[in-house]
């Protein structure tokens, strides 16, 4: 009874949504506007006639509408969307972006991937048009090689934009000022393009702010310190430019950024020890830039990373034994700097470490990483190039397998016993060969001394006993 009334109901009420639905008008002028914008993207001539009511009878994916009930109840048009996942091949070849968006007020969201690709008509973004969509929230105009030409200042009018994300277009000139009264943005996406200049102090006011992407650019100058008043931000991708300088102290106020990749720039150290305030941090990507310091203090404060990275920094110093206590961790790379000293056994306790580069640096010594760990990272413990690095585990050098292999370091002692040469040029006959099949007389002599000496022990402890 209960159950056939509701079917009841329910029938009723999409009888009268139904009917609801059919009266609502919609404007005559966004109807025209939303067939001209599809007319200058699109190689369908038919479109206006084959999807004369979009909002209902005859919907488009691409398209999407909202009911608004200001005077009357009315349909507008709210959401654009071209991408290969709508409409494959997405655009025709002229595509172009129409003036005739500004018929169409309401639009909340204009997506659009992958659509302008032809090199002979360029499209640009009309200062007319961005400057008066203000009630985008959300402009994504990606992969799109033949939009190119400047971000106009106008787009700064659009206040309730939340999400600007223009990657892997052919955008250039500089990161409008302007764009520093966008306090709802939270995301803004420019990587992949050609934008040059200094990031301007007014991003200091995009206050919503969680996500700045600003790879591959030819962006320069030094990191603004006005980020550091960005408190939401939660990832910063500045990697790939030209920035330069030192990093401003500021950025340490951050506590909520996750990753921090600042890779292939200029960037001077020491990296300021206020980055200890990062404590949320998980990735920190440093690689090629002239740091030219010792490993920061920070870096063993910063409980949630799990992947550090600084090949290629010019660092010098030791491997402080601090990195240890970084029980998440899972990558570290330290290859291609100016390290010296040890490598501290306690890496190889780091539960969570599945990769290990300390390749081509100055490490010495033995070394003494557990076996279960060396057999457990395989191929992705990289410590070659340290030419002052050996092992006295001669059973790793037993083990021919590929891991152990990868090691390429010498015997300890041995060497000295055997080769029985310190002269450091002589590198060659210190370095294991790529080979499975090169077996080293001189490994086999250590193994034969060790064997020996051992047996002595046991004899003597056996003598002792009788
Ligand atoms: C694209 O549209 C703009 C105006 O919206 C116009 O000035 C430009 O010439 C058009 N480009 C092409 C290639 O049609
Ligand atoms: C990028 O912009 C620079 C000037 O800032 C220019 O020299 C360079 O040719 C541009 N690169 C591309 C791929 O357009
Ligand atoms: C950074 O680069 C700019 C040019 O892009 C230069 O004027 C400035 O002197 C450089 N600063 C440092 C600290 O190298
Ligand atoms: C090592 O770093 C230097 C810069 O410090 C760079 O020029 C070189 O290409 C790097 N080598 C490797 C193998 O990454
Ligand atoms: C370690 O870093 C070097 C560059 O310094 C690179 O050539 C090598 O492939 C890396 N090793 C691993 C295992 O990733
Ligand atoms: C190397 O050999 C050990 C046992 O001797 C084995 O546990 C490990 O999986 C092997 N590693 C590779 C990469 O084959
Ligand atoms: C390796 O050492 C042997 C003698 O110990 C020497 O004859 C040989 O030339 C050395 N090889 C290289 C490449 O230095």
């Amino acid at each position: 009874m209960a159950s056939s009334l509701a079917v009841f109901f329910v029938g009723l009420f999409l009888v009268l949504t139904g009917e609801v639905i059919a009266m609502v008008n919609m404007n005559e002028d966004e109807l025209v506007g939303l067939f001209d914008v599809m007319d200058s993207l699109l190689d369908y001539s038919n479109w206006a006639k084959q999807y004369p009511l979009p909002c209902t009878d005859t919907p488009w994916p691409g398209v999407e509408c909202e009911i608004s009930l200001d005077n009357f109840p009315t349909f507008h048009i709210t959401k654009l969307h071209i991408g290969p996942d709508v409409i494959d091949p997405p655009c025709k070849n002229s595509a172009n972006l129409s003036d005739s968006l500004l018929k169409l007020p309401y639009l909340k969201t204009l997506s659009i991937f992958n659509c302008f690709v032809s090199s002979s008509s360029p499209v640009n973004l009309s200062p007319t048009v961005f400057g008066s969509l203000t009630s985008l929230e959300h402009l994504a105009l990606a992969s799109n090689p033949s939009l190119s030409g400047e971000i106009p200042s106008a787009l700064s009018n659009i206040v309730s934009l939340r999400v600007l994300s223009l990657p892997q277009n052919s955008l250039y000139g500089k990161i409008p000022r302007e764009l520093g009264r966008l306090v709802s943005l939270q995301q803004l996406d420019l990587s992949y393009n050609n934008f040059s200049g200094e990031i301007p102090e007014e991003i200091g006011g995009l206050k919503s702010l969680s996500i700045l992407d600003l790879s591959w650019n030819n962006l320069e100058g030094v990191v603004h310190c006005a980020l550091g008043m960005l408190k939401l931000l939660q990832k910063i991708d500045l990697s790939s430019n030209k920035f330069n300088g030192s990093l401003p102290p500021d950025l340490g106020k951050l506590n909520k950024l996750v990753l921090l990749d600042l890779s292939h720039n200029f960037i001077n150290g020491p990296i300021p020890e206020t980055f200890s305030g990062l404590e949320n941090l998980q990735y920190l990507i440093v690689d090629h830039n002239p740091i030219h310091s010792t490993i920061p203090f920070f870096v063993g404060t910063l409980k949630s990373l799990t992947s550090i990275s600084f090949s290629g920094c010019g660092l010098t110093g030791r491997i402080p034994s601090y990195i240890s206590s970084l029980n998440t961790l899972t990558a570290l790379s330290l290859d291609n700097n100016s390290l010296s000293g040890s490598v501290p056994p306690s890496l190889g306790s780091l539960p969570s470490l599945h990769q290990l580069n300390l390749s081509n640096n100055q490490l010495s010594g033995e070394l003494q990483l557990p076996e279960e760990f060396i057999d457990r990272l395989g191929k992705r413990l990289d410590v070659k190039g340290n030419p002052g690095l050996c092992t006295s585990d001669y059973k790793l050098h037993m083990k021919k397998n590929i891991s152990m292999l990868y090691l390429q370091i010498p015997p300890c002692l041995e060497k000295q016993i055997i080769i029985g040469d310190h002269d450091n040029n002589n590198n060659n006959n210190r370095t294991f060969q790529n080979h499975p099949d090169d077996t080293n007389a001189q490994w086999l002599l250590v193994i034969n001394q060790k064997l020996l000496s051992s047996t002595i022990v046991l004899c003597w402890v056996i003598i002792i006993l009788l």
